[in-house]
């Protein structure tokens, strides 16, 4: 018989953020991440400089988890860790903790794939955030990830179609290194694609079949536009940012939302969720609010901390499969291409 009072520890290292959280049934109790913003100064992460910060900030992370949720480790019923997909290093640093803390408290050791994570997120208990119902799909769209997933239920999911090469955060990324823009770029490219023109400049669409993404010959075009344009006019950045980011913005929506009508077609399936910093792009917002008039669509985005990289979702997972007690070998290792 399962106690009413399920206490669950998540862990997240999969790429550069160090994340622990604790739930408490369905209901978050505390969720902390550690950015590591070394690797600004590089444009991008660093695998070797993002395991030796998990390496560092994995302790007092916990700790401060625990504490915020107002609990001992003694009172955990289990631990929940990211196996894969990411970085193999970092990945390596929390299965490595979750494995010795399951092991040191007797208690059973859960392992969460990061992309199941990243849609289950839509099920933690938050006020004012309505769960989809089954089955719906689920687009996930981060610096690391585009997918859109048939979600049947908890535990079985569809993967329907994913990016072939860059993922969608990586173009936002690309195409800010290219107008000289900071990393990650993607909020500053959405801020000014607020205040220019979206059809200043076109570029070119990718064909690709299906449900499938590419964003790396996007990032080709905007070189050469960007080349192009600036021999002519050396001032071309500066005179026409908020235009160019726009343009970009629009272009990267339209691919996104055509494929999200083509599979919710496909599939007959009208209930849309969203996942992944990306998520938190203003143009992608409103293209599926106006899905929602313009489609019949039923839209889920779920609250910012449980949408970019976070322990939160590993922690629901946790917790989803704690009520199933599918737990995990104590010979399990790290997964860096784990599938869905
Ligand atoms: O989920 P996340 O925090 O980490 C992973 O990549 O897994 O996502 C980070 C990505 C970066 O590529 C960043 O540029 C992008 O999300 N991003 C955005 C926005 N906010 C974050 N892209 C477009 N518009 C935004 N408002
Ligand atoms: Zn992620």
């Amino acid at each position: 018989m399962l106690s009413e009072n399920i206490y669950i520890l998540g862990i997240e290292s999969s790429c550069d953020d160090t994340a622990a959280s604790v739930i408490h049934n369905g209901k978050i109790l505390s969720n902390v991440v550690a950015n590591q913003s070394i690797h600004e100064a590089y444009g991008g992460v660093v695998p070797e400089l993002a395991s030796r910060a998990h390496q560092q900030n994995i302790v007092p992370v916990v700790h401060q988890a625990l504490a915020k949720a107002n609990i001992t480790k003694d009172q955990l019923h289990a631990i929940a860790f990211t196996r894969g997909p990411g970085l193999m290093g970092s990945l390596l640093v929390g299965t490595s903790f979750a494995k010795s803390l399951a092991l040191g408290l007797n208690i059973p050791l859960i392992d969460v794939n990061h992309m199941q994570a990243h849609i289950l997120a839509h099920f933690i208990d938050e006020e004012g955030f309505k769960k989809p119902p089954f089955p719906f799909l689920a687009m996930t769209i981060s610096g690391g990830h585009t997918q859109i997933v048939k979600v049947n239920s908890y535990f079985n999911m569809e993967v329907i179609g994913e990016t072939i090469d860059d993922a969608v955060g990586e173009a936002y990324d690309k195409s800010g290194k290219i107008l000289g823009l900071g990393y990650p770029a993607g909020p500053e490219i959405d801020k000014r694609a607020q205040l220019g023109n979206p059809k200043a400049f076109s570029f070119t669409k990718p064909k690709v079949d299906g449900l499938n993404f590419s964003f790396s010959g996007l990032k080709t075009a905007i070189l050469y536009f960007i080349q192009k344009e600036t021999k002519a006019n050396p001032n071309f950045i500066s005179e026409r940012l908020n235009d160019i980011c726009a343009s970009i913005q629009y272009t990267i929506i339209g691919i996104l939302i055509d494929k999200l009508k083509k599979a919710s077609k496909q599939t007959g399936i009208k209930h849309i969720a969203i996942g992944g910093g990306v998520s938190a792009n203003s143009g992608i917002r409103k293209a599926l609010k106006d899905g929602e008039h313009k489609f019949g669509w039923t839209t889920y985005v779920p609250k910012f901390e449980f949408t970019t990289d976070n322990a939160a979702m590993i922690a629901i997972v946790g917790y989803l499969k704690y009520l199933e007690q599918d737990f995990s070998d104590s010979n399990i290792s790290a997964s860096a291409r784990l599938k869905l």
